[in-house]
């Protein structure tokens, strides 16, 4: 550990403890989702399972509620639900990293993790900071425990990328098939297009571009966090796209969080299919995936958006803001790629009630309420008095009454989805955190909002509806 990053550890230590007491800092703290003790959280890195463990890192603001300096925070948990913070875990303090620990992603093997990311720089002067004065440095640092790191290799820098990308180069992803490492990375092109560069290495450390991967029209001018994997037969790029423009995307987000299937072999030739979103809500960007050490692929997202003025954290007022969805299980049923909550779930839930048609429970501020057998797409919801869910017109919303920066929407208003029939809707909410899986999670919509109260009034004729309390 150099000097500045001794000083750094102290400084966060002494900011967590001042900025945790500012407020009323579990006001709005889910009780199984991940969140930061203090500060700002972006995207989920270095997600893996090691030695039984778990180990969530984050992208950190500790220093500024709002976001800046970017460090990577580090929690881990034995169920995906439970998460201890263990501290910050990798901090600016190399002239490659010095503007920002980016994010990046974790490989087990041979009992140590394999941590890629990406060091950005930002020099003095008048640039654009998109063709020019800035650095994506792509650094591997590796560790026996997940607690402990050793010394940060810089393994590529701009130089090693095309000429004809711009200096927005990030976020590896790697994964190893058939005894070769793969990285796959996000770019954008200096003619303004976004696209996934994939890279290949013998031995984790030297690195070969073998192929750039986009659709065949521009879609979006970046792509962020990529993530590639395979399951059940499905090749699956996932990334977060910047850029989307036209009538498809207009009462969506500022940014999407998305997938393509693969056709062909990602580091060879390859052709993507329609992009499909993974989330239809308003808080869902930067997912990440990673197999449990029991085979499952599990997802999970920032619950949050960036360059979002229309809304709002409540949380901010108490000096933290942002937080993780819940692990997501992602699967294939029927051809079609779903998304359940992680299964540890279920020894959480105890029973609350049960009814047909049509059910109210007053005060539940963490719950799972499950509607099946909806008949004839007749689906109605209200939770805490200013939040919609409501099929109508051929499409599911996701709506507040009232929207507006000071109450529960945080000033968001509407999120729909055309659906052509609604079989069935899980609703999870945890405090400030409400995520629905509508027809077996192959839509999901996600949401942070500040109810005052924790009201649940559903109806759907007929529908058999099945409310559980989520215990810690
Ligand atoms: C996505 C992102 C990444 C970057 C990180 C910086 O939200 O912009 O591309 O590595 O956040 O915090």
């Amino acid at each position: 550990m150099n000097a500045l990053s001794k000083d750094l550890t102290k400084l966060v230590k002494m900011i967590e403890k001042i900025e945790s007491r500012s407020g009323e800092p579990d006001r709005f703290r889910p009780r199984f989702h991940l969140a930061p003790p203090a500060g700002w959280l972006n995207d989920p890195n270095g997600l893996c399972q090691y030695q039984g463990l778990y180990h969530a890192f984050f992208q950190y603001s500790p220093f500024d509620v709002e976001g800046g300096l970017k460090l990577w925070g580090h929690s881990t948990s034995r169920d995906m639900l439970h998460w201890e913070y263990q501290g910050a875990a990798l901090y600016p303090d190399q002239p490659f990293d010095c503007h920002g620990v980016y994010s990046g992603c974790a490989l087990t093997e041979d009992g140590r993790i394999s941590f890629y990311y990406t060091g950005n720089v930002k020099l003095d002067g008048d640039f654009d900071y998109v063709t020019e004065g800035r650095e994506a440095n792509t650094i591997l640092v590796e560790s026996g425990d997940g607690f402990r790191f050793g010394r940060k290799q810089l393994l590529m820098t701009n130089e090693d990328y095309p000429e004809d990308v711009t200096k927005h180069v990030r976020d590896p992803k790697v994964w190893k098939g058939n005894g070769i490492y793969y990285m796959i990375q996000g770019a954008r092109r200096k003619d303004d297009v976004g696209e996934a560069l994939l890279f290949a290495s013998s031995d984790r450390i030297h690195w070969l571009l073998k192929n750039r991967i986009t659709t065949k029209e521009p879609f979006g001018f970046m792509w962020e966090c990529p993530d590639y994997f395979e399951i059940d037969g499905k090749k699956i790029l996932s990334a977060s796209v910047q850029g989307l423009e036209g009538e498809k995307w207009k009462d969506k987000n500022v940014y999407q969080s998305g997938y393509f299937e693969v056709k062909g072999h990602v580091a060879e030739q390859c052709t993507l299919s329609e992009y499909v979103l993974w989330d239809y809500g308003f808080d869902y960007y930067a997912p990440q995936s990673f197999e449990t050490e029991d085979g499952r692929r599990v997802q999970i997202g920032w619950m949050g958006m960036p360059d979002c003025p229309e809304h709002t954290n409540r949380t901010i007022e108490d000096g933290w803001q942002h937080c993780f969805t819940i692990p997501r299980e992602i699967y294939v049923k029927d051809g079609r790629v779903l998304q359940r909550p992680v299964r540890e779930l279920e020894e959480r839930k105890r029973i609350l009630a049960e009814a047909t048609g049509g059910l109210y429970v007053e005060e539940e501020p963490v719950y799972e309420a499950r509607i099946a057998e909806i008949k004839e797409n007749q689906f109605h919801a209200v939770l805490g008095e200013e939040l919609i869910l409501e099929y109508r017109d051929s499409r599911f919303e996701m709506r507040f009454i009232n929207p507006s920066k000071d109450n529960a929407s945080g000033g968001r208003t509407l999120r729909y989805q055309e659906i052509e029939t609604l079989n069935n809707v899980t609703i999870l909410t945890d405090v400030s955190t409400c995520e629905v899986f509508v027809n077996d999670g192959e839509y999901v919509f996600s949401t942070r909002f500040y109810p005052e109260n924790y009201g649940l009034q559903i109806q759907a004729d007929e529908a058999k509806i099945k409310m559980w309390e989520l215990v810690s």
